[in-house]
């Protein structure tokens, strides 16, 4: 793969799109049937959640490289924490969320619930029991649904898996990010590589039933090695699902995205001089090789790719993300957090933790700030097309029509990018999926 610039690999940032729009995070498909992608999006008309995203915004301590919304130390843990605060105006805020949506049995219940963070296994195990239980109370929790939670693998940060499972978590996402002592040093983690073995093997006595872990690449130091050493030992441990994220090196106020309405905290000044350091130290060709090696060895695993950033064993694909991908409605909770109306319309919540829980505990409780944005009709083909490509199932023969893309799918075609994927369908070659940046960009406005 040497050669390539990579641009693709910048974007396939984090999990989760309830925090992140376009860049952006589960078993009943039946539940509510997806809409044609094909239909004249002026046509559609906006349809109740099928996901939930819970951003619950606590850590231990604050990785250098991460500008998801996270407050840490005394905000996490001890007499001061701010989780219980931030817990009364979640539940409100899940109260104020529903109350705009027709009540089950009028609707389809969610197929999905996510608790991203920070780290929501720092929760309790009756706190997100009674997350879920308000959930399902306000939204309906389809039966057989996703639920999600995301944890970090360290002792003191992974919680009480078992505890989670028997609230009603089926799924966990732990963040190994890499099996190799050093890197895990440089990135600032807390946790070793024994650490996530250890998490894996409790996750699975727990009772949870599909396992996931979180893989980072293009990380300072990393050599094809050390990273082939990642993927053997996260394989070996016999996980059902991998994420593997190139490693972004953001700067949110340089983005303008981090003021009062904004859905990002500023950047510690600490964490932007690593950043610069780390930056300095990556390589699109070598991403580019660690991307191709990833794909190689999980295939070989029996874990497939069906999302650029996602390769699973059959049926343990992320049914929360899929919705994202598919362009599906969501809802969203937590200060940061994005919902999607389904149709043209994302709204969100700003960071600060502290206006979050003063407008939410209020009374009579209000709805945080935030912010919303209305795309117009060919952002949101483009953008309906570009989250499909992601996918290994591509894009329908209509989708692909539309001028702008099909203008950006010849290109792509001429250089090896795309490919016919049968019924009409595009979806991206491998090439395709290395360089996917470069052709997402022919097709926005
Ligand atoms: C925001 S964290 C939340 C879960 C948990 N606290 C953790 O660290 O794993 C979710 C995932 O986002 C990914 N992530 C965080 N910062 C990232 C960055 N700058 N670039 C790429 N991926 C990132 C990591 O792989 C991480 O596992
Ligand atoms: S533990 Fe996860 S959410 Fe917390 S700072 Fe690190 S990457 Fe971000």
């Amino acid at each position: 793969m040497a050669g390539e610039a990579t641009a693709r690999l910048r974007s396939s940032r984090g999990n989760d799109a309830g925090q992140a729009a376009i860049g952006a995070r589960r078993a009943t498909e039946a539940a509510s049937p997806r809409e044609p992608a094909a239909r004249c999006i002026a046509e559609r008309t906006p349809r109740p959640p099928v996901a939930l995203y819970v951003h619950v915004p606590f850590c231990v301590s604050i990785c250098p490289y991460c500008d998801f919304v996270v407050h840490a130390g005394r905000a996490a843990r001890g007499p001061g924490a701010r989780i219980e605060p931030f817990l009364a105006a979640l539940h409100a805020e899940l109260d104020l969320r529903a109350d705009a949506l027709a009540a089950p049995p009028a609707r389809s219940p969610l197929r999905s619930v996510y608790l991203g963070g920070g780290t929501p296994s720092l929760l309790a195990p009756r706190d997100v029991a009674a997350i879920l239980d308000h959930v399902d109370r306000r939204f309906g929790i389809a039966a057989g649904a996703e639920v999600t939670l995301e944890a970090n693998p360290g002792p003191d940060e992974r919680g009480d898996l078992a505890g989670f499972a028997a609230g009603g978590v089926t799924r966990i996402s732990l963040g190994a990010q890499t099996m190799d002592a050093a890197e895990l040093r440089r990135l600032g983690r807390r946790h070793s590589p024994q650490d996530v073995l250890v998490a894996i093997g409790v996750a699975r006595r727990g009772g949870l039933a599909s396992v996931s872990v979180d893989l980072l690449y293009d990380v300072p130091g990393q050599t094809r090695a050390s990273w082939r050493g990642t993927l053997r030992a996260i394989l070996d441990a016999g996980v059902d699902h991998v994420s593997a994220y190139a490693l972004t090196l953001d700067d949110p106020d340089a983005e303008g995205i981090t003021g009062p309405a904004g859905d990002h905290l500023p950047t510690r000044p600490g964490a932007r001089a690593w950043r610069d350091r780390a930056r300095a130290e990556q390589d699109d060709d070598r991403a580019a090789d660690l991307y191709a090696d990833a794909d190689g060895l999980l295939a070989e695993a029996g874990l497939r790719w069906y999302e650029l950033s996602n390769w699973a064993r059959p049926g343990h694909e992320s049914r929360h993300n899929l919705a994202y991908w598919r362009h599906e409605p969501y809802q969203a909770a937590g200060p940061g957090a994005h919902a999607f109306d389904g149709v043209a319309t994302r709204r969100w919540n700003a960071a600060r933790l502290d206006r979050y829980v003063a407008a939410l505990t209020a009374t009579p409780p209000a709805l945080p700030p935030g912010g919303v944005e209305r795309l117009d009709h060919e952002t949101l083909e483009a953008e309906e097309a570009i989250l499909g490509l992601r996918l290994r199932e591509g894009i329908e023969a209509a989708v692909a029509a539309r001028p702008a893309v099909a203008e950006a799918l010849r290109w792509g075609s001429a250089h090896g990018l795309v490919e016919d994927a049968g019924d009409g369908r595009v979806a991206l070659t491998l090439r395709g999926r290395l360089l996917s940046n470069e052709l997402f960009e022919r097709m926005l406005p």
